[in-house]
């Protein structure tokens, strides 16, 4: 090639650079009104000569996404809404096929709404994909349209994920709402303040009108509530906002339309996104009528006690049947009586003569006999005495540490050591506290009578029980002593019945059975021989309709 037609190509090119340059930046600016794109023809020019100025800037400044394609999909125009969608600067966008737009799952479907778009309008769901891979849901319409002579296509896209979102949370705003229309409970939801900012119909129905801007305190006034460390509704609605949640407490409410209503309440605070608490959402279900059957139950077991002793005594009164009580304690009486004048008259005998006197020894011997002979009568009559519960609110705590200080003396002597582990807030007990100390005191010293050899004594108490209908306290007595052999765990709690032949009378037991059957509980058992022994005590807590 010659020189100088190399040259001359070198300023063709030139020119063509000039051309491209100035047309990049026509683009770039929003003036472009043509586009030349290569073919199989030869160069094709497609412009936007009939547009004018106000027609662009609404396209430009609409707020769905706007483009017109060439017959070979790729994009001719578009305004500035398209170009966020697909978050690419405008000029970029600019000659791309429209295709490469669309998220590749939905490129059969576009494929369809542009031949369909080529007769009449044609709508279609597309899931667009941003240049950064963000999913853009879209509402898509296709139109044919010519520009000047060529058939092009104008395509006008809606973003949908601002609406999808709203739909979300209308849906969920919806399905609150109908969980707090159909919830068979009561569910509120209050403010900082303890104003209840929503409610569930059942809470309208409680209070008789709607609860909605009402404080928590006045729609549900308090008779009572069961968990000790609550004072009142302020303090379980604190609680709560504090970050304590309440989970399944009896509460006694007050209703406006008279009368108490027994509920189990629960209750957790409401967060924001930065974490600090707004509010709280509080449930309750009215267990009333499931405390009355409780009562019910409790009622006839007691009135079917009493039955069974009614007719006790109505054998007993017709000759047919002697009671083991009535025996023992009129066989207690007469031995007492000639044992009392044996006693005197060695007392008397013991005074008149020195301790040196061949009788005396033999003096001591039937005085302490008769004494022996005395303390068993006692337990007997103890025994045979119908002991009615005289209940009264009762400490278990504070008799626990009462019961211990008896036996100070005698741990001391037998080097056992103790440990007093008392849960905290422990709630108090419907109790006779005389008997429960009688009790007590049995289990402590059948304890230190294991332990002769020193051991360690460990008393504890703490509440057991998920819901208000179970709780129980549970006082424990173990010790560290030589056990109980496994063939006489069955036997410990029946009358009579000792391994200390010389020393006890083996009632203990069956009188702290009987005390602890009295008062609803139970006592339970576990020994390990060489190891010690565990004696559990289970009482049921005073309910509040006490
Ligand atoms: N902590 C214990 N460790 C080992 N054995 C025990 C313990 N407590 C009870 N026993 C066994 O159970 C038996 C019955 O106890 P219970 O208290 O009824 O009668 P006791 O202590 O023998 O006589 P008492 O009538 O004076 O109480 C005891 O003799 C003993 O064998
Ligand atoms: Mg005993």
């Amino acid at each position: 090639m010659s020189k100088a037609r190399e040259l001359t190509e070198i300023g063709q090119l030139r020119e063509q650079l000039r051309e491209a340059q100035e047309t990049l930046e026509a683009i770039r600016r929003g003036e472009v009104d043509a586009l030349v794109v290569n073919g199989p023809q030869g160069d094709q020019v497609y412009t936007l000569r009939g547009a004018d100025y106000s027609a662009r800037m609404l396209l430009q400044e609409m707020s769905e996404g706007a483009a017109t394609l060439i017959p070979d999909g790729s994009i001719l125009y578009c305004n500035k809404r398209f170009a966020d969608m697909v978050r690419l600067p405008h000029e970029k966008v600019i000659g791309v096929p429209a295709r490469e737009f669309v998220a590749p799952a939905d490129r059969l479907e576009y494929d369809a709404l542009i031949r369909r778009g080529q007769n009449h309008l044609a709508k279609a769901e597309l899931l667009f994909c941003a240049s950064d891979g963000t999913p853009v849901p879209t509402y898509c319409s296709v139109n044919a349209i010519s520009i000047g002579d060529e058939p092009c296509l104008c395509m006008v896209v809606t973003d949908l994920a601002e609406q999808k979102r709203n739909e979300e949370v209308i849906a969920a705003a919806r399905l609150a709402s109908s969980i707090l229309e159909q919830a068979a409970e009561i569910i509120v939801v209050c403010d900082p303040a303890g104003t209840i900012i929503q409610a569930s119909r059942e809470a309208d129905e409680f209070w008789g009108k709607s609860v909605l801007g009402q404080s928590f305190g006045e729609v549900f006034p308090l008779a009572g509530i069961d968990a000790s460390d609550l004072q009142d509704t302020a303090d379980l609605l604190r609680g709560c906002l504090s970050g304590k949640p309440i989970r399944g407490v009896g509460v006694n409410f007050r209703r406006a339309s008279g009368g108490n209503v027994y509920m189990l309440m629960s209750a957790g605070p409401l967060y924001d996104k930065a974490g600090s608490a707004v509010g709280c959402v509080v449930t309750l279900s009215d267990i009333s009528e499931l405390k009355q059957a409780e009562e019910a139950l409790r009622e006839s077991e007691q009135k079917s006690r009493e039955q069974a002793q009614m007719l006790e005594q109505q054998l007993i009164a017709s000759g047919r049947l002697v009671s083991l009580g009535e025996i023992t304690a009129s066989m207690a009486h007469e031995f007492n009586n000639p044992l009392g004048i044996i006693m005197g008259f060695v007392e008397e005998m013991q005074s008149t003569m020195p301790s040196d006197a061949a009788d005396f020894q033999t003096l001591k011997i039937i005085d302490e006999e008769a004494k022996r002979c005395q303390k068993i009568i006692q337990g007997l009559m103890e025994f045979a005495r119908p002991t009615p519960v005289t209940a009264q609110t009762t400490d278990v705590a504070a008799l626990i540490t009462k019961t211990l200080k008896m036996i100070d003396a005698r741990l001391y002597k037998q080097k056992v050591g103790l440990t007093e582990a008392l849960a905290p807030h422990l709630p108090p007990i419907h109790a006779d506290a005389q008997q429960l100390e009688q009790v007590l005191v049995n289990l402590y010293l059948n304890a230190l009578d294991a332990m002769l050899g020193g051991g360690h004594l460990t008393v504890s108490a703490q509440l057991d029980g998920n819901d208000d209908f179970s709780k129980e306290v549970v006082i424990s007595v173990a010790d560290t002593g030589h056990g109980v052999p496994r063939e006489d765990l069955a036997k410990i709690f029946q009358p009579f019945f000792t391994a200390r032949k010389k020393a006890g009378m083996g009632l203990g037991l069956s009188i702290c059975e009987r005390i602890i059957k009295n008062h609803g509980g139970k006592i339970e058992v576990e020994s390990e021989q060489g190891q010690g022994t565990l004696f559990r005590i289970r009482l049921p807590v005073k309910s509040l309709s006490q």
